[in-house]
């Protein structure tokens, strides 16, 4: 397994030179969590994001009968479940949208897994036009994340397929 090649230049750029990469790691392996895994490896070591990580749907016992489980991520521990409509994530679940959060100190309800987060990006992953996983990526620095994320990073789990969890 050869190592992410780190372009330098602008978001755009690395975004071109990352996505093609993550596309050949995961192709041809149909393993879910493998997949997840080592997207957020790249990710993190691509673009040096603090925190990279997937919150998967998953049944349980709360009122909406499921929440989200972290899944496979990069970075320090982070909570484990997070019910529908609460936080970042649980909002990005609800809206089915990509949610940018430029100052999570300015998001009501930001739940603050890490105190040094201080903007965020949640993306939704879909299976039959549901929210099935978000990917979520947390960053040091206030205004972090824009439209130029949102593109790349929707073409990315738009490849995403979740199965067999
Ligand atoms: N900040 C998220 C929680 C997950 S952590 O950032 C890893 C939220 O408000 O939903």
């Amino acid at each position: 397994m050869e190592n992410i090649n780190i372009v330098e230049g602008d978001k755009k750029s690395r975004y071109e030179s990352l996505l093609p990469q993550i596309f050949a790691l995961i192709e041809y392996e149909n393993d879910t969590i493998a997949n997840l895994s080592n997207i957020t490896a790249a990710l993190k070591e691509g673009l040096g994001f603090f925190w990279v990580g997937f919150y998967i749907v998953k049944p349980d016992d709360s009122p909406k009968g499921k929440s989200l489980v972290l899944g496979p991520f990069q970075g320090p521990v982070a909570c484990t479940r997070i019910p529908f409509g609460r936080g970042v994530c649980g909002t990005c679940w609800q809206r089915g949208e990509t949610v940018i959060v430029p100052d999570v100190e300015l998001f009501p309800g930001h739940i603050a897994c890490s105190s040094l987060s201080r903007s965020e990006i949640v993306v939704p992953v879909f299976s039959d036009n549901e929210v099935v996983a978000l990917l979520d990526i947390d960053s040091l620095e206030t205004g972090t994340f824009d439209e130029t994320d949102r593109k790349y990073l929707e073409i990315l789990t738009s490849k995403i397929s979740i199965h067999g969890l």
